[in-house]
């Protein structure tokens, strides 16, 4: 892209700001307003799974975008160290393990009590099997994962849509289902270092020139917490570099071979 390409397409993107922002008169307005937009400015989230991984990322960025937020993790000492290097005006750490319905409804309730409300609710605690197959499949390990992974996003659902209700807030539910960036989860269960998982990840992919991390999930999060995402409901985003929407119907094909360049 050229400079000249470059500035027309902010110029472009500040008279788009000032058409759905109507707080900005001037077109200079609007460019400040457009360089300092937190996106989730004012709001006040939940991020269950906090502590770690694709939560802890979240929590940066979105104290980064201007929320408060409680990070509700069992990791308890790991949360406390994520409190601290962001700052415990912006982020508190909350024990908070899933499985309890109790802890769940608690949390919720310390984040209306000391933010006074709650529009976005990460519901992204989770856990993974040893992969022992169906043949060695140990149930009480598949219990606990229905507990955390099932039944724990339920209970954070129902209290966080409660909270909203309650208090007239058009919120945002968010669920992690599963993906396939290097996090502490990741390496453990495929007994793998990060940089590993990634290489294989980049070899597998359709997407090339792009590492996946945890910011990319972040990010994904961030457009679904934010007003951004206002008329978006009950949808599944999908952050795998095109993978599942090419690789499993044709895993003959590479979209190299069909002339596409997805790098872009
Ligand atoms: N990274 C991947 O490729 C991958 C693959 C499959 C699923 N996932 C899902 O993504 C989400 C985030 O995982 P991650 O990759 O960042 O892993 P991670 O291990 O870094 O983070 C998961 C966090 O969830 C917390 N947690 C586990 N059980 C909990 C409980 N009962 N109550 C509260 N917190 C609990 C852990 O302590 C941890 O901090 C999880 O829901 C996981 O199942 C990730």
């Amino acid at each position: 892209m050229t400079k000249q390409e470059a500035l027309i397409n902010v110029e472009e993107k500040v008279s788009r700001f000032q058409e759905f922002h109507t707080g900005a008169s001037t077109k200079q307005e609007a460019l400040i307003q457009l360089m300092s937009k937190q996106r989730l400015e004012g709001k006040v989230a939940i991020v269950t799974g906090g502590a770690s991984g694709i939560g802890a990322e979240t929590v940066r960025l979105f104290s980064e975008n201007g929320a408060l937020i409680v990070a509700a993790d069992i990791q308890d000492e790991l949360g406390h160290q994520l409190v601290a290097s962001i700052g415990s005006e912006k982020v508190s750490y909350r024990h908070c393990d899933v499985r309890d319905e109790k802890q769940v409804e608690e949390t919720v309730n310390f984040a209306l009590e000391k933010y006074g409300r709650l529009d976005i609710m990460f519901s992204n605690a989770g856990t993974v099997d040893s992969g022992s197959g169906i043949l060695n499949l140990d149930l009480c390990e598949f219990d606990n994962i229905m507990a955390v992974n099932v039944r724990g996003v339920a209970a954070t659902i129902k209290h966080a849509a409660r909270a909203m209700v309650a208090n007239k807030v058009r919120g945002s539910i968010i669920c992690t289902a599963s993906v396939a960036v290097a996090t502490p989860l990741t390496c453990t269960a495929l007994n793998m270092e990060a940089d590993e998982i990634e290489a294989t990840g980049c070899d597998r992919s359709n997407l090339k020139g792009v590492i996946l991390k945890a910011r990319h999930i972040a990010e994904a999060a961030l457009f679904l917490a934010s007003d951004d995402s206002v008329y978006v409901s009950g949808h599944n985003l999908v952050v795998d570099g095109g993978f599942t929407a090419s690789k499993s119907c044709f895993p003959c094909y590479k979209f190299d071979d069909l002339g596409l360049n997805t790098t872009t």
